[in-house]
């Protein structure tokens, strides 16, 4: 590797986060978290009942315009919920990019399911519409309004497109897409609160969507998640199922079916409604970093920044670069030296998802592009703390 990247990459770290060390993604707290915290321990509500849950949800509601929106443990648990509350069934497989947190592909497996991976544009970090299309034509065939792989004779039962990194791609042709061929699609926007594609919030496109709120995300409650879901019939469902399908009674305990207990706890609530109370001054810090960022790359004809897709107003949760034909040992040697010797929290995309071990057997498309991706993208310190 050339020394020449390595100062690169470290220049424009300091100049974009005004730091000589930098996380990726730490939280901020700048608001009513504690207050809302102690308030919380005082009413003694601290577990899966309590104000700050349907607070939060509002909020939530508000800001993204999804007409429900309810409160999970995380967002892994959501995408299991959304899949489970859409009807998929034992041996389904569903469509996800193989560029994605291990998560997306769990979800899958905890509802017995079986991922199919597909390749990820390099440019937008999103799924090629044109790609997908062209692959679902050669691959399945619709029976009974729905879709099967010819080669498993599985039903193809659902996609769920990610929104890497805070980036929206051509959500509204994936839509299409996905009405043609009969799947249902849940939106995987873990990281992408705070992010708009033609002035629509991330998640409120498909059937339903999800949102992170681990520590390093945009905003956090600890741990936590939410589903999106604009059919209010299907959110009601989705709350039955996470709250033990209990019956809603003052003293009763009537379970109508075998469910989940998978509500946020209204402490971990808390701390979400402070950090709402901040969203838009947290995203205004995180652009300052992305401006110094694209400033810094403007000219730079080794490394491309990647900016948001056309349509897209991304919450740039990580900012990235793409070094063009690295491979893999000088990677981990750039980031081994960035890491360790300069403690700069830099990161490659995630191992592709379709190499780990336990879903090595899984179907895939021709993934040249997420291989590419693997090798070339890193992410660099976005806490938003540096925007300050
Ligand atoms: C793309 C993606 N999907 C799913 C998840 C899972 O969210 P959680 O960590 O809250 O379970 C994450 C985050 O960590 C993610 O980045």
């Amino acid at each position: 590797m050339k020394n020449n990247i390595y100062n690169i990459i470290k220049k424009s770290i300091k100049y974009s986060t005004g730091r000589n060390k930098a996380n990726l993604h730490e939280p901020i707290f700048f608001g009513k978290e504690k207050k809302y915290l102690q308030k919380c321990i005082d009413t003694t509500f601290v577990s899966s009942a309590g104000k700050y849950i349907s607070m939060f949800e509002k909020k939530l509601s508000k800001f993204t315009k999804s007409k429900n929106v309810i409160a999970v443990l995380n967002g892994t648990i959501a995408l299991q919920v959304a899949l489970k509350s859409l009807g998929i069934k034992k041996n389904d497989e569903v469509l996800i990019p193989t560029v994605t947190f291990v998560g997306t592909a769990n979800a899958i497996k905890h509802c017995d399911a079986i991922p199919h991976f597909i390749d990820t544009s390099l440019n937008s970090l999103g799924i090629s519409v044109e790609a997908l299309d062209n692959y679902l034509k050669k691959i399945a065939i619709k029976k009974n309004k729905f879709l099967f792989n010819k080669k498993t004779k599985r039903r193809i039962f659902a996609i769920i497109p990610v929104h890497v990194f805070g980036h929206i791609s051509k959500i509204d042709d994936l839509v299409k897409i996905s009405k043609k061929y009969n799947l249902k699609m849940v939106e995987d926007g873990a990281e992408a609160l705070g992010s708009f594609y033609k002035n629509k919030h991330a998640g409120t496109f498909g059937d339903l969507g999800i949102i992170s709120f681990n520590g390093n995300k945009i905003i956090t409650t600890g741990g936590g998640g939410a589903i999106l879901c604009n059919n209010n019939n299907l959110a009601k469902k989705i709350r039955h199922l996470v709250s033990t399908a209990k019956k809603s009674h003052k003293w009763s305990f009537f379970h109508d079916r075998v469910a989940w207990n998978y509500r946020m706890p209204n402490i971990n609530a808390a701390i979400g409604l402070a950090q709402m109370e901040k969203i838009k001054k947290i995203i205004n810090l995180k652009y300052k970093i992305t401006k110094k960022y694209k400033t810094f790359f403007k000219n730079n004809h080794e490394i491309q920044f990647i900016d948001q897709p056309k349509n897209c107003k991304s919450n740039f949760w990580l900012n990235t670069i793409r070094i063009k034909n690295l491979n893999i040992s000088k990677r981990n040697k750039l980031l081994n030296i960035l890491n360790y010797k300069d403690s700069m929290n830099c990161r490659p995309v995630w191992n592709l998802i379709h190499n780990l071990p336990m879903f090595r057997k899984c179907p895939k498309s021709n993934l040249s592009n997420a291989k590419k991706i693997e090798k070339e993208f890193i992410t660099l310190p976005s806490s938003p703390i540096y925007g300050k």
